[in-house]
């Protein structure tokens, strides 16, 4: 059965759009049949990372003029993308009825695929409380900053609260060494569990490096263009925990059930 992973984060500009890039490519690499659908609607820029110009977004879907499959882009290594477009989807009025559409479009392209996974926007909004009530798997991504955990700490409170989702698989970007990334996973650990009855278990880290800086300025993701350096291999090893990871099992509308 497919298997849908949310990345999320509290904080913006953390690192969220360039880990789903990545982690959607390795699975590739890995020979899984993936789609990365780019749900961060208003600020759509995974086609940029991706080095891609979708011809068709979500929009077209929303519009009523291509199907769900209809919008995917080609994308390299095999990827399945499919693009958010630009603002003018936020003027097709994203209630609630149309993320059930696009649920209700994802959910029908699960017998094709083994991993979707979903780019949400920063923080704790509608959109990303929707799109991670409907993952198997929500990621959220941190820095070690202290606005990053306490925002990531505010989504996993509002997850949980108006979710009642109780599982977060946790990774920390732009790390020092994977020393530290840990501590500071179990520095949130300890912060989240304190308070709220939720498990937070631990993905992985990237560090903090000029290479992912300068492969976003030249459109091509590092797992790609560089398949056999340390980057692509931290990005392997969050994307094996991940494949690893035991899937949600809170009451929701989720992207995938096995029927189809
Ligand atoms: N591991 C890293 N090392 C160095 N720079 C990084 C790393 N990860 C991301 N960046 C930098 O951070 C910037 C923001 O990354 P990205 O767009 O993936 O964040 P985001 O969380 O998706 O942002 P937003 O909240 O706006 O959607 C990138 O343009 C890149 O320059
Ligand atoms: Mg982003």
């Amino acid at each position: 059965m497919a298997t849908s992973i949310a990345v999320t984060s509290g904080k913006g500009g953390v690192g969220k759009t360039n880990t789903a890039v990545n982690l959607a490519t390795t699975l590739c690499r890995l020979g899984k049949r993936v789609i990365l659908f780019d749900a961060d609607f208003g600020l759509a820029n995974a086609h940029v990372l991706l080095g891609t110009n979708p011809k068709t977004t979500t929009a077209d879907f929303l519009a009523g003029k291509a199907s769900m499959a209809e919008t995917m882009t080609p994308a390299p290594l095999g990827l399945n993308f499919i693009s958010g477009g630009s603002g003018l989807i936020e003027l097709l009025n994203l209630d609630n009825q149309a993320r059930y559409r696009m649920l209700a479009g994802l959910s029908s392209l699960q017998s094709e695929i083994d991993y979707l996974i979903v780019d949400c926007p920063a923080g704790a909004s509608d959109s990303t409380l929707f799109f991670v009530n409907a993952a198997d798997i929500a990621l959220v991504v941190l820095v070690a900053e202290p606005t990053s955990f306490l925002d990531a700490y505010a989504l996993l409170k509002a997850a949980y609260l108006e979710k009642n989702i109780t599982e977060f698989s946790i990774m920390v970007n732009m790390a020092e060494n994977s020393k530290t990334a840990e501590a500071n996973f179990k520095k949130f650990r300890d912060i989240a569990m304190r308070f709220l009855d939720v498990k937070l278990h631990y993905a992985g880290m990237i560090p903090q490096s000029t290479a992912i800086r300068q492969s976003i300025i030249q459109r091509k993701p590092i797992s790609v263009s560089q398949p056999k350096s340390t980057l692509a291999e931290n990005y392997e090893s969050l994307a094996r925990h991940l494949m690893k990871a035991q899937k949600s099992t809170h009451d929701a509308v989720k992207f995938f059930d096995g029927t189809s």
